[in-house]
């Protein structure tokens, strides 16, 4: 598989899965940009991308503010010349049912769930449309596939996604621009952690619990979702849109 040469622009791209897939793409030569909010953090991605020989760039974005949607699309192309892959990658949640749901989680888990991978889509469609082809790939969620006790707002987010997907592989399909989605189950990141914490449990107890849900009986780590991301952004996937890729240790089929 190689993504020699390629353009990707990739969201939370300084920890978790995001980061996993930046040295990943770089490692099969493509240029990557990453945005996230923590430059230090960033700073340390590029570093590592770069020790693969990839060229990499940090983008510093909040993606809460919409406004910054589009240019991050035009500052990766001011800089790389090209784009051919976005991953929208960026996510959040609040372990909160519906009741507990605050307005301000539910509308920061709408704006980063969402609403920033429509604007950057749509941005990217535009350009990659233009230079005659490329991917898409969301990072969806198990929970846009099935429900869960405790996270409401973040399950109606990631099926969005999953929607948003299919929606855009129908409507970009003739533009030659490739939508998919993977759906990672419980993955060893600091998103995970911080979940087993907001629900009381400590990080230990709440990943033996979750081991124990899993058909394949254990957590899975960011660079199986970053292989999955790898295969549906390549062209060994050419023939695969509007594709819900489960990558879950058999969570959804159970
Ligand atoms: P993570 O917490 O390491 O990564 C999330 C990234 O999103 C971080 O880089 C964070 O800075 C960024 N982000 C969050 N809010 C942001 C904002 N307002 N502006 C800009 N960036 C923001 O966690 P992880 O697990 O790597 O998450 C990556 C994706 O995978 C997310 O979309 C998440 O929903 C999804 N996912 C994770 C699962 C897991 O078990 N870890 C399971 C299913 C889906």
């Amino acid at each position: 598989m190689t993504l020699d040469g390629k353009v990707a622009l990739i969201t939370g791209g300084t920890s978790g899965i995001g980061k996993a897939t930046a040295l990943l793409f770089a490692e099969h030569g493509a240029k990557v940009a990453i945005t996230g909010r923590n430059a230090e953090r960033g700073a340390a991605v590029v570093a590592a991308c770069e020790a693969h020989g990839a060229a990499a760039l940090f983008l510093a974005a909040d993606l809460t503010d919409s406004a910054v949607c589009a240019p991050l699309v035009a500052k990766t192309i001011a800089h790389f010349e090209r784009l051919e892959m976005l991953v929208n990658n960026a996510g959040i949640t609040h372990a909160a049912g519906t009741l507990e749901t605050t307005d301000a989680q539910y509308f920061e888990q709408v704006a980063v769930n969402v609403t920033a991978p429509f604007l950057l889509s749509r941005e990217a469609a535009r350009a990659i449309k233009d230079q005659g082809g490329g991917a898409i790939v969301n990072v969806a969620s198990d929970l846009g596939l099935r429900g869960e006790k405790g996270i409401t707002a973040y399950c109606a987010t990631k099926g969005a996604v999953i929607q948003l997907t299919r929606a855009m592989a129908i409507d970009q399909a003739e533009d030659n621009i490739r939508v998919n989605a993977v759906c990672p189950g419980e993955i060893h990141t600091g998103m995970l952690e911080g979940a087993m914490l907001d629900r009381g449990y400590t990080v230990e107890d709440g990943l033996a619990m979750l081991r124990e849900r899993i058909p394949i009986k254990r957590i899975g780590k960011p660079e199986e979702i970053a292989r999955a991301i790898l295969f549906l952004a390549s062209d060994e996937a050419s023939f695969c849109t509007g594709a819900i890729l489960s990558a879950d240790g058999g969570t959804v089929a159970r």
